[in-house]
């Protein structure tokens, strides 16, 4: 039998259009799943939206209609805008679904009937935007730091989950499955979480404020509190209560979302399908957020980064690529325009769709049209595509989406300088066999590597694919990813450019709104200038030290400069840095730092100057370099 693979998105809530955050989400499912069935598993995308609760029920209010008219109206954008995307969930589920809104009911049926829901009252600082008490401690300032809104103090009779009961249990659970939440920061988080006491779960909202939401099947005065409701999705999606095929897809399951929703996610979901009798899910894979000028993408932030035109001028297989190479699970990424543009003109234009169009034009000239023959042994380039395609289960486990893109990238790039040192071009005149055999190797290798893209950019790949002689559907990367698939003979058709190059300034002049704000250095060289390589022995020479910062004063007169006293281990030295901007005075004592400690001395400002501190600078940011961990001063960096 295949095994499974079952993957999740959050369900968005409908009052904001989809965006470049939710949009990422999804497309990483898809590209999961697309992926997982590369490697032979069935697989089940689920997405869809969540649609009762506060927030909701304030957003219909707000336009003058009906919920449920409203909810039809947002749950339906999204529903059309993921297929553009190339994304093809297996099902789009909405809470207002009628089987998720029995399965909700029975759920909290058993639940109350084996005794773990109470009535009683509570006061609380409710966040509408997250749609949750917020503890003391989670507040900043007395907001919530995520909407920043000053929550709602609400105290009424509702009925309560005994998820405390819960705590020690999970707690040991969490222990006991080291995969359970990653990357492994997000799981300390929930550890960290639950060194706290846990309160109860307020599971209900009584219909005298809340109308819009599932009625409490024991109490028809309450209706269900929406993450108590929308979590439930995962399990109707798969057919909890119909089928008993649904334990297959449930043993797999990996459920993805950002950092906002990890407490619903790692604390209430495991604790209540724990109450219910069904075994925890398998995988909650957390990731960062994607920041538009310095702030997260989303509507609440005035910041959400719409898709509808990034499609209409990049196509949606581009904006995939963009999105799963730029982000590394689990850290923040940064999105504009100019990220975007120098991403699809270096990889993409330059390195993936120029080997394409000289290759083809190559064999149109010489060879009419048709693939030529191999060579007797296949080179190099066989060598590291065997060797990536057997590397990619295991990135694919650890959730390195980001580097297998980069090692397929090295791939062409490997190709590229192959076809550059080769001349095929020249030899077309001089040596015609030899000729051929170059362009087939090239063509195996590109060939290998559209394999390698084709989750993250399905049309793409597949028409270049094609475009190979080599036209593939539902494949299986061990079969596909075979050096010497090509077939001499097959027809090679040279096109327009799969990549169009992309000017940032034509897309700035219709989306100005979508730029970084600031200018962008142009993207380095591929290669370093040969003049400004430094030999081994050359950098030896700079000696780099810890030093640790005693005292730190300000230089009259000047705004940049400091004058610190540090300690580099054998003595003390006086270094005058230009960071005064960055730093006060008080914060730098005690910081250890890294120092080029073989400076011939110098006087700034009159001051004397004996050594250089090690400082990272990015547009108008500046950090000190210090250490991971503690280390004396003097330790030399090496
Ligand atoms: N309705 C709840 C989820 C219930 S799941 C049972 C919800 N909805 S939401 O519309 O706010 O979606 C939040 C999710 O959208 C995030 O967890 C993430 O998957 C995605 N993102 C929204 N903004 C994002 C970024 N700026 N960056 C990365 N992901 C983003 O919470």
């Amino acid at each position: 039998m295949k095994s499974v693979y079952y993957v999740t998105t959050p369900i968005y809530y409908v009052n904001a259009d989809p965006h470049i955050g939710t949009a990422y989400t999804t497309i990483l499912a898809d590209v999961l799943a697309r992926y997982h069935r590369l490697m032979g598993r069935e697989t089940f995308f689920l997405t869809g939206t969540d649609e009762h609760g506060d927030k909701i029920a304030r957003a219909a209010a707000a336009q003058g209609i009906e919920p449920q008219q409203f909810v039809d109206k947002i749950s339906g954008r999204f529903r059309s805008l993921w297929p553009q995307l190339n994304t093809v969930p297996d099902r789009f589920i909405r809470t207002t679904d009628p089987d998720h809104v029995r399965l909700v009911q029975t759920i909290l049926q058993r639940i109350c009937e084996s005794g773990d829901i109470y009535f009683g009252e509570y006061g609380g600082h409710y966040c509408t935007g997250c749609e949750r008490f917020l503890t003391e401690k989670e507040l900043v300032d007395g907001k919530c730091p995520d909407h920043q809104t000053v929550p709602e103090f609400v105290q009424e009779k509702n009925y309560f989950f005994r998820m405390s009961r819960y705590q020690p249990w999970l707690v040991d659970y969490i222990h006991a499955h080291p995969d359970f939440i990653r990357p492994d920061r997000y799981r300390n988080e929930v550890l960290g979480f639950l060194r706290e006491p846990l309160d109860d779960l307020c599971i209900s909202r009584p219909r005298s404020r809340l109308t819009w939401g599932i009625p409490i099947p024991f109490d028809d005065n309450f209706v269900t509190y929406v993450w108590f409701d929308a979590l439930l999705n995962y399990l109707t999606a798969i057919g909890y209560d119909r089928s008993d095929s649904w334990i297959i897809h449930w043993e797999s399951v990996e459920h993805l979302i950002a950092k906002d929703i990890l407490k619903p996610h790692a604390i209430y979901w495991p604790i209540m399908l724990h109450a219910a009798g069904i075994e925890p899910y398998r995988h909650l894979t957390v990731h960062g957020y994607w920041n538009f000028r310095d702030s997260k993408i989303s509507k609440s932030s005035g910041r959400p980064v719409d898709v509808t035109p990034l499609l209409r001028f990049f196509g949606a297989d581009v904006l995939r690529y963009f999105l799963m190479r730029d982000m590394v699970i689990g850290l923040d990424a940064t999105f504009s325009i100019e990220m975007l543009v120098n991403r699809i003109n270096s990889d993409l234009a330059n390195d993936l769709g120029n080997l394409l169009s000289r290759l083809s034009k190559l064999i149109h000239n010489n060879f009419n049209d048709r693939l030529p023959e191999p060579p007797a042994h296949p080179g190099a380039l066989a060598h590291q595509a065997a060797s990536l395609v057997a590397a990619i289960e295991g990135y694919l486990s650890e959730r390195k989406l980001h580097v297998i893109i980069e090692e397929t990238l090295q791939l062409i790039r490997a190709t590229n300088r192959y076809f550059d040192a080769e001349a095929p071009w020249a030899l077309a005149k001089t040596d015609k066999k030899r000729c051929g055999e170059v362009l087939y190797e090239s063509a195996e290798a590109l060939r290998i590597a559209a394999v390698l893209l084709y989750p993250v950019m399905p049309s793409k790949m597949a028409e270049l694919l094609s475009r190979l002689g080599e036209p593939v559907e539902d494949f299986l990367l061990t079969e596909t990813a075979v050096w010497g698939r090509l077939r001499a003979g097959a027809r090679v058709e040279s096109g327009d450019p799969l990549f169009p190059r992309i000017e940032s300034d034509t897309v700035l002049a219709a989306l100005p709104e979508l730029s970084a704000g600031k200018v962008l250095p142009p993207s380095p060289p591929a290669s370093p200038d040969p003049e400004s390589l430094l030999s081994i022995e050359e950098f030896t020479r700079v000696q780099l030290r810890t030093a640790k910062i005693i005292s730190a004063e300000r230089i009259a007169e000047t705004e940049k400069l400091l004058k610190l006293s540090v300690d580099i281990g054998d003595g003390r030295r006086q270094i005058v840095a230009g960071i005064a901007e960055h730093y006060s005075t008080e914060s730098l004592v005690g910081k250890t730092i890294v120092v080029v400690a073989n400076l011939k001395p110098t006087r700034l400002r009159g001051e004397l100057s004996e050594g250089m501190l090690l400082a990272a600078k990015s547009g108008g940011k500046l950090v000190l370099l210090t250490t991971d961990e503690e280390i004396p001063p003097g330790a030399t960096i090496r």
